[in-house]
């Protein structure tokens, strides 16, 4: 590894994968400062270090911030992320996602901070013309949340060839899973992501789950994903910092187990962990919901040395129900 590192400027890091990730640089002995809105994430979420309450929409705000704590790198994960919502407000999530990461961006530059670590996603891929999906396979998002995060990708990109920035941009398939011990975990409002709202079902708090369609060419008929333990991301992060460190200019790599699994297979397990059965309702399918989506994990695997000890689906569901049961007091 390169110089040592002492800082880490964490923006969204109030939010759940951010918080994880802060969890890990502080034990790893590094400050995680946080730069936070708090518009999704959580003022109880911030315990690793310094919460520097911010807007990204802001130049100065994370201009001011960075010159104050020099970090070693950037984290970024502040973004709208909720996808149908993205549909209803384009402009909101291109101002705060694309925009966000603009201003990001010129402020590193004013400052003198380099490295950069880029939350990303499968949305960007579209519908796949095969699964699993390697980094090779060409760009089509289909949503508003997708094409915001690609723009992001290819700024990225144009700034890194001309030696602006070092960046890895990672992306995520479904984020799921807590930190074991219960102590932080996913608190999305609205939540849209299948296993909180399926426990939130199994516990019988609000209503009914939607699942949406069930005559998808899988094999059971419900959409297959890729899920991944939100501290097998965060071990990546750390792990393509160490590349940028070492000199990588640019890093775009994939983070998923490789293995889908369908939402009645969720409910299964569900209810093999728990022992209580999530009541759902059947809807149609959403538009643009690929039936398959997974990871083809090689290039992570043999660039970060990604290896998702934690994300089978049985520690995962067990990871969250035991957060979800402390925070509803169950
Ligand atoms: N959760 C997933 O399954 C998943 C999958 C793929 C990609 N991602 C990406 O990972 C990142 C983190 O996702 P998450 O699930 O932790 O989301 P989250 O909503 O829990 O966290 C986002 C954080 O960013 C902060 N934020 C938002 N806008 C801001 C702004 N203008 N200024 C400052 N802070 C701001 C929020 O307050 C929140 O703390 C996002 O960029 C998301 O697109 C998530």
């Amino acid at each position: 590894m390169g110089r040592e590192m002492k800082r880490i400027l964490v923006v969204g890091g109030a939010g759940y994968i951010g918080s994880h990730v802060c969890r890990m640089i502080a034990a790893r002995g590094i400050e995680p400062i946080v730069f936070d809105n708090l518009s999704s994430g959580h003022r109880h979420a911030v315990k690793w270090g310094p919460l520097e309450v911010g807007d990204i929409r802001v130049q100065g705000d994370i201009e001011r911030v960075l010159a104050r704590y020099k970090p070693d790198a950037v984290m970024h994960f502040a973004a709208c992320i909720e996808v149908g919502e993205g549909e209803r407000s384009p402009l909101r999530f291109w101002t705060n996602n694309t925009g966000g990461a603009l201003n990001l961006l010129n402020a590193m530059a004013t400052t003198g901070v380099e490295n950069l670590v880029f939350s990303s996603t499968c949305a960007v891929y579209g519908q796949p013309e095969f699964v699993p999906i390697s980094e090779r396979q060409a760009c089509h998002p289909l949503s508003v949340y997708g094409r915001s995060k690609r723009a992001v990708e290819q700024i990225l990109s144009d700034v890194a060839n001309v030696g602006g920035v070092r960046c890895a941009i990672l992306r995520y398939f479904n984020a799921a899973g807590a930190s074991p011990d219960g102590d932080i975990g996913e608190e999305h409002d609205p939540e849209t992501h299948l296993i909180p709202n399926a426990l939130k079902a199994a516990a019988g708090i609000g209503p009914k789950m939607k699942l949406f369609g069930t005559d998808y060419p899988t094999r059971d008929g419900t959409c297959i994903r890729d899920y991944v333990h939100v501290l097998d991301l965060a071990d990546a992060h750390l792990a393509a910092l160490d590349m940028l460190k070492m000199g990588e200019r640019k890093i775009v790599a994939n983070l998923g187990t490789g293995d889908g699994v369908s939402v009645l297979e969720i409910l299964g397990a569900i209810e093999r962990i728990t022992g209580l059965t999530p009541k759902y309702e059947v809807c149609e399918r959403r538009p643009g919901d690929a039936p398959v989506l997974s990871a083809d994990t090689a290039y992570a695997e043999e660039l970060l040395g990604f290896n998702p000890v934690r994300s089978d689906i049985d520690t995962i569901i067990e990871d969250a129900w035991r957060f979800h049961r402390r925070q509803w007091g169950i």
